[in-house]
């Protein structure tokens, strides 16, 4: 099948938005792979070494490309795709700037491997731009390009590539989104010389996804499938139930070309309602079709960002149809499974009793070395008085004091944290089982910066594979402490990079995992809990607030109550 690679005219190359097409391995494999799909691949293998710093290479069983048309194709500007300016609007297919290949072969030492039937290829050689080699080489139909050296030649952008876990990361992601675009297509992605993901051609979406995001988070999706007006939703959205703090995947698209929109994921989430805890979050993946001229999707070529005329409308609708695909459910749901809560009253965390009392000495206010006596509680035998389950009053000579006990309990932590960290470490409790949990690149990322502050308060983790970690290990500071759950908000809250007043990292994560970790407001405490709390608290320097910088313990000075009573 011959083919023509035209050059485009400067005005339409104008015209095009010039963005950064190469910034790190994940956008080299998304252009090449859409290069591969847009030549009609059926099977499209990925390499990866490094993270793709030192190899990536993609290969196809699509079109292949003539001699000429193969050197053509490493020209800027050279596209088969698109001939004038009118053909930008509603493009097809995935590449139409004709820059990919040139620029990823600036910024590198590129291969290209290709031929148009079994046997007669070529295979070109470009560094840093310079096409230097022309060969004849054997090859079945398709096309194999091989990168390798990424920004070799420009340190500036060297620098800028992550570790190599998080490249892989973005590489396998933006690999996982195609996958997810097609169905009909086989993929596999070789990490490091093992195999990463693996999906045949010819599945249907239901099948992909639980290839792509594993059968287990597939099995917890219902189908969404909604029309309003002049957009329509289709997809999968997550069960309530099973919607979980951490470990979400959403994937969008609109007319079936994925993008990134965080705000109509919310839309998504709107459509919950209040049948999710609020801090839950639905995986869920959603295409959304619309007239082409209703949304410009060259705002961004390498962001995956688009414009929508009616914005709001498309949020409105993506709201509409998930509420309408979980009323479905409700309607048909056997009793007893989940139900919408009504009043948007959160429900109960699971597996947290509320009220019931704790040992005093599980109540994570470890024993001290055994070396030197318990501190007296001479000059402290106040009875103790607990309010809303959330305060703990006393009398002091001065006047009235008042302690907020998760605020107390957390700077408690906070410094036995911080001895944790720098000292022998903490006393783990080994799971029976190891718990398996998913998590997010950015929730990767802050484990991979915490791996050592984690191991030192007591976590043990094992990188799985792809997101997976599995936990071994954690903490006990406290009976009710439940570990998976505080692993979970801790490193969701890293990643999230709260806590960012602190400067210290050691310190800020001690404050994340102090405050993940404490007793919490609204808990029960028996007599003897709570003076074990106080004696704690004021063993530690005793500042008047927590590490959120709210105060710990308000006085209520004998003279202000004296001046209120009109005693003085
Ligand atoms: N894997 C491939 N199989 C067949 N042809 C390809 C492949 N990759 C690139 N090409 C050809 O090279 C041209 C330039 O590719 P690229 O620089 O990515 O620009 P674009 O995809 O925007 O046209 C494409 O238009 C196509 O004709
Ligand atoms: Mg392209």
């Amino acid at each position: 099948m011959a083919r023509l690679v035209a050059i485009l005219p400067d005005a339409v190359a104008d015209q095009i938005a010039a963005g950064e097409v190469v910034e790190r391995p994940a956008s080299v494999v998304k252009e090449l792979v859409e290069n591969a799909l847009d030549a009609g691949a059926r099977h499209v293998r990925v390499r990866l070494e490094q993270g793709g710093k030192t190899l990536i290479e993609v290969s196809d069983d699509g079109s292949g490309m003539g001699r000429e048309d193969a050197v053509l194709a490493l020209d800027r500007h050279a596209t088969s795709k698109i001939r004038s300016a009118a053909d930008l609007v509603g493009v097809r297919t995935f590449g139409f700037r004709g820059e990919a290949l040139p620029a990823i072969a600036s910024v590198s030492r590129l291969t290209l491997l290709t031929s148009e039937e079994q046997g007669e290829g070529s295979e070109l050689g470009v560094a840093g731009g310079r096409l230097d080699r022309v060969d004849p080489a054997a090859r079945q139909r398709g096309t194999t390009v091989t990168v390798r050296g990424l920004f070799f030649n420009t340190p500036a952008r060297r620098k800028f590539l992550r570790s190599t876990a998080s490249e892989t990361r973005a590489a396998h992601d933006a690999l996982a989104t195609l996958a997810l675009a097609h169905p009909a297509t086989g993929f596999s992605l070789e990490v490091d010389g093992a195999a990463r993901l693996e999906v045949p051609a010819g599945q249907t979406l239901v099948d992909r996804l639980a290839g792509v995001w594993g059968r287990e988070l597939a099995g917890t999706l219902v189908p969404v499938s909604y029309a309003a007006g002049a957009f329509r939703v289709d997809g999968f959205v997550q069960r309530p139930a099973d919607a979980k703090p951490t470990g979400r995947r959403t994937q969008l698209f609109v007319n079936g070309r994925p993008f990134k929109d965080p705000f109509l994921v919310r839309a998504a989430e709107a459509g919950y309602r209040s049948s999710i805890h609020p801090g839950d979050r639905p995986s869920l993946l959603l295409n959304v079709t619309v007239a082409p001229d209703e949304v410009d999707v060259n705002v961004h070529p390498a962001k995956l960002e688009v414009r929508f005329r009616d914005r709001i409308g498309v949020e409105r609708v993506v709201e509409e149809a998930v509420r309408d695909a979980l009323g479905r459910l409700d309607a048909a749901a056997p009793v007893g499974q989940w139900r919408p809560m009504p009043g948007g009253q959160p429900p109960p965390a699971a597996g947290r009793p509320q009220g019931l009392a704790i040992p005093p000495e599980e109540l994570g206010l470890s024993p001290r070395p055994a070396a030197g006596p318990e501190p007296s509680p001479g000059g402290f035998d106040a009875p103790l008085v607990q309010f809303f389950d959330s305060y703990i009053v006393y009398e002091a000579p001065e006047g009235m004091v008042i302690v907020d006990q998760h605020s107390a309990h957390e700077r408690v932590l906070y410094e036995t944290v911080m001895a944790q960290l720098k000292g022998g470490g903490a006393a783990a409790q080994r799971l029976l089982l190891p718990h398996t949990l998913e998590l997010t690149d950015e929730e990767l990322d802050a484990l991979e910066a915490h791996a050592e502050a984690l191991r030192g308060v007591g976590f043990e983790v094992e990188p799985f594979g792809g997101r997976t970690v599995l936990i071994h290990a954690a903490p006990a500071p406290h009976p009710r402490f439940d570990g998976i759950a505080c692993f979970r908000e801790t490193l969701a809250d890293l990643a999230r990079g709260r806590f960012g007043g602190w400067a210290n990292r050691l310190e800020r994560f001690a404050a994340t995992f102090a405050c993940r970790a404490a007793i919490k407001a609204g808990q029960r405490l028996s007599e003897p809990e709570m003076r074990r709390l106080l004696l704690r608290l004021f063993e530690t320097e005793l500042p008047p607030h927590d590490v959120h910088g709210r105060a710990t313990i308000v006085q209520l000075p004998r003279e202000e109550l004296e001046r209120r009573f009109g005693r003085r």
